[in-house]
């Protein structure tokens, strides 16, 4: 660990990655605005009960990942480690007034989990959020509208799981079911797995252990471990979706890691990522906001944004530009060179052309090497010599040909110039 590096589980997001970030984030806009969703940021840290209750008490999230500290005035505060609690949160007096919100959010989520390929302690989500009385219509809806986005964004080798958690007049029964089922079992599940028994019957269907895997392949199917209303929701849901064409695969070991869903939960998982393969969860949920007495019904999902990013990387997504760098760079060679350029760049800047100045004193071999490595279209370069004549060269970076143009018309024949032209790369770096 280098004093340059930032804390293991966080990364810099340098500005040649940040394009990428940006057209995920504009079109995730975009297309959820198409479905009527706007965008609602919420705080970074919340009060802890909010995510302890909201996401649940035996949840790994809430039992070992978040950062959670005392302010100076003894509150307990923590940082978010999901969205979906605070938005709850923010909109629960607009639901408790039958209000029905779509939201969107982006930023940064925080989860004190080992770091790994694609498992970061800070890590990045976009997600969705409909507050809505259960619907299998505004469900589907919701699954359309994160296919829609993962198509948008170049995203094709993705594999969608939907399962249901049943509703929750169910759910107590059917992990007592469940847990009937495991009961003979438990000598072949892992110790991890026996304290999930206990507390949280469900996640033992998540655990990767070879010999609770093999145990977990053996049950019987658990769809009828839950009542016939919610077998239908699912189905309901299953046939909006298979009738507009988005391909689904149902899986009865989808549970998910958050206590809050009920009914349809779904995960888009990718192949070109290894063992965190998960670049989209989501789902029906009832959420009880503290202070409240009613829970608050929606539906919804979170991608991960560094999972996102790799896998269109995996997939070599053309969709994704590569940073735009500014087309004009201006070498100066002489004091008064530099008062004149300093002027020019502004006077690009103004007709809506980026330029980058060089003001360091340097020889005009390593100036003309910066030029290159900028990647500009065009470099201006201005000395002494034509100052005097009034003029200025420009060196068209491509070719390399030069011409000499007048300096009062500069700016705007570098415009003219560059019309039509454009840095951008259609690749992806
Ligand atoms: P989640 O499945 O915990 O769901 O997270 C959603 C996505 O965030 C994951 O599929 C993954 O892409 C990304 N993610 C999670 N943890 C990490 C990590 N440590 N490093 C990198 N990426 C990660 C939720 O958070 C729910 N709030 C989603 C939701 C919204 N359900 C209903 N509405």
């Amino acid at each position: 660990m280098g004093i340059f590096n930032p804390p293991p589980g966080t990364e810099d997001i340098l500005p040649g990655e940040v394009a990428s970030w940006q057209f995920i984030e504009k079109n995730a806009g975009d297309v959820f605005s198409l479905y009527g969703y706007s965008e609602l940021r919420t705080p970074i840290f919340e009060y802890t009960e909010l995510f302890s209750k909201g996401i649940g008490e035996q949840t790994e999230v809430v039992q070992k990942e978040m950062y959670t500290f005392e302010d100076r005035g003894g509150r307990s505060l923590t940082l978010r480690p999901e969205g979906t609690a605070g938005i709850i949160r923010a909109l629960a007096d607009t639901a408790q007034q039958g209000g029905n919100p779509r939201v969107f959010y982006l930023g940064p989520m925080f989860r004190g989990e080992r770091p790994a390929a694609g498992r970061k302690r800070q890590f990045h989500q976009i997600g969705v959020e409909n507050i809505s009385a259960p619907s299998p219509e505004l469900d589907a809806e919701c699954i359309a509208m994160l296919t829609h986005f993962l198509e948008r964004i170049g995203i094709a080798n993705a594999s969608l799981k939907i399962n249901t958690r049943g509703d929750v007049a169910d759910r107590a029964g059917a992990g007592a079911k469940l847990r009937e089922i495991l009961a003979e079992k438990l000598d072949s599940l892992c110790e991890e797995c026996h304290r999930r028994y206990e507390r949280n019957v469900w996640r033992i269907l998540d655990c990767k252990n070879p010999a609770c895997c093999q145990v977990i392949s053996s049950l019987p199917p658990l769809d009828a471990l839950f009542s016939e209303t919610s077998r239908s929701y699912l189905s309901r849901c299953l046939d909006i979706l298979s009738k507009q064409g988005v391909a689904f695969e149902k899986d009865q070991r989808l549970v998910r890691g958050l206590d809050y869903y009920a009914h349809t939960v779904f995960e888009v998982v990718h192949s070109g990522l290894g063992a965190q393969n998960a670049i989209a969860g989501g789902g029906r949920y009832e959420i009880v906001p503290p202070g409240a007495k009613n829970p608050v019904h929606g539906v919804g999902f979170a991608c991960g944004v560094e999972r996102l990013i790799m896998a269109a990387k995996s997939e070599g997504a053309r969709a994704i530009p590569t940073p735009r760098s500014a087309p004009v760079f201006i070498v100066s060679i002489g004091e008064q060179a530099k008062m004149l350029n300093f002027s020019l760049a502004q006077s690009l800047r103004a007709s809506g052309v980026a330029a980058v100045a060089d003001f360091e004193d340097r020889s005009m071999k390593s100036a003309m090497r910066a030029a290159g490595k900028s990647g500009a279209i065009f470099t201006v370069i201005r000395g002494d010599n034509e100052i005097q004549r009034g003029c200025v060269v420009l060196k068209n970076m491509q070719d390399s040909s030069q011409v000499e143009i007048q300096a009062d018309v500069a700016a705007a024949e570098i415009a003219a110039r560059l019309k039509g032209k454009d840095s951008l790369k259609d690749v992806l770096q």
